[in-house]
């Protein structure tokens, strides 16, 4: 069941994308623009958002590139968004960082950039957007989340808990947003091939590409999901495992996931 608004077209609809210099965001940023969008690409790497928006008529998008670490460089960017379209009515974001960690590796810097990256730089998006989301009484929240936050898995001491954070933060705000009539969307993919992952030392089951992961989130924003998990054979699957008990789960992830 839907728990948000459907959303009919795309079309000229306001998008601020974080994270959006490379995979995920840039593959949803090129399929909102392909609707009809209009896209606010942020994330460090200005040479990639520029390169994004070098493919696109220039009223279609904004290049604001910023830090989800810097409050401030977020702010300046969604001013500029103000300034030049008026305000947004989507923000998506998918900045993140993976790193693979385990206990006998387990890093404190790491982890703490991988925390102030993808719990608090989304934190600091939404508490810049939401006054003005609230007012507008209108519009929504997309958060890149993980199903490695769904319950623990291997390799991922700082992600995993990163991710559970997240995805308790959308389903938080889903009950102060709903009344306001502001979609929460929780996105939450499982492996997707990507620069992030190519890291990953081991087989990803269900692996699926940048373009078939921005379709079940344009596809699911459209249709109004709160919970929007793909892809669905290895989403299902861990969301099932979750609900075992601890002996049989450990057991399960072990022998499927094979690390
Ligand atoms: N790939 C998967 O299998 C998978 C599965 C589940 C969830 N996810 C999530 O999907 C999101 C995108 O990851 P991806 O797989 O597409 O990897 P990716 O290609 O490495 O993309 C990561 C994005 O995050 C941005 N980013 C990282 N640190 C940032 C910072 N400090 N400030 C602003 N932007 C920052 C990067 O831009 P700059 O480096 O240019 O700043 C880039 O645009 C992440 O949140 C990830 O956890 C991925």
């Amino acid at each position: 069941m839907a728990l948000n608004q459907r959303v009919i077209s795309f079309y000229n609809k306001r998008i601020w994308i974080i994270g959006a210099s490379s995979g995920i965001g840039e593959a949803c940023a090129q399929a909102f623009l392909s609707h009809g969008a209009k896209v606010a690409l942020s994330a460090r790497r200005i040479d990639k958002l520029k390169a994004i928006q070098d493919k696109w008529p220039t009223d279609q998008t904004l290049c604001l590139p910023a830090n989800a670490q810097n409050n401030d460089e977020l702010s300046t960017a969604y001013q500029s968004i103000k300034q030049t379209w008026g305000g947004i009515d989507l923000l998506l974001y998918v900045s993140g960082i993976y790193e693979p960690m385990r206990a006998d590796n387990f890093d404190l810097a790491k982890a703490t950039d991988i925390i102030n990256t993808n719990i608090i730089g989304a934190m600091s998006a939404c508490s810049i957007t939401l006054p003005d989301f609230i007012q507008q009484q209108s519009g929504g929240i997309a958060i890149v989340s993980s199903v490695a936050g769904y319950s623990g898995l291997p390799q991922s001491l700082a992600y995993g808990p990163s991710k559970a954070a997240m995805i308790n933060f959308c389903e938080t705000l889903y009950y102060d947003l709903k009344p306001k009539n502001v979609a929460v969307y929780m996105i939450n993919p499982g492996f997707v091939s990507t620069e992030a992952t190519a890291k990953n030392d081991f087989e990803m089951p269900a692996l699926i590409t940048t373009e078939q992961a921005a379709t079940e989130i344009l596809d699911g924003i459209q249709a109004g999901e709160f919970d929007i998990h793909f892809p669905k054979r290895f989403s299902y699957f861990l969301k099932f495992l979750r609900l075992l008990p601890y002996p049989v789960y450990f057991f399960l992830i072990k022998k499927f996931i094979k690390i």
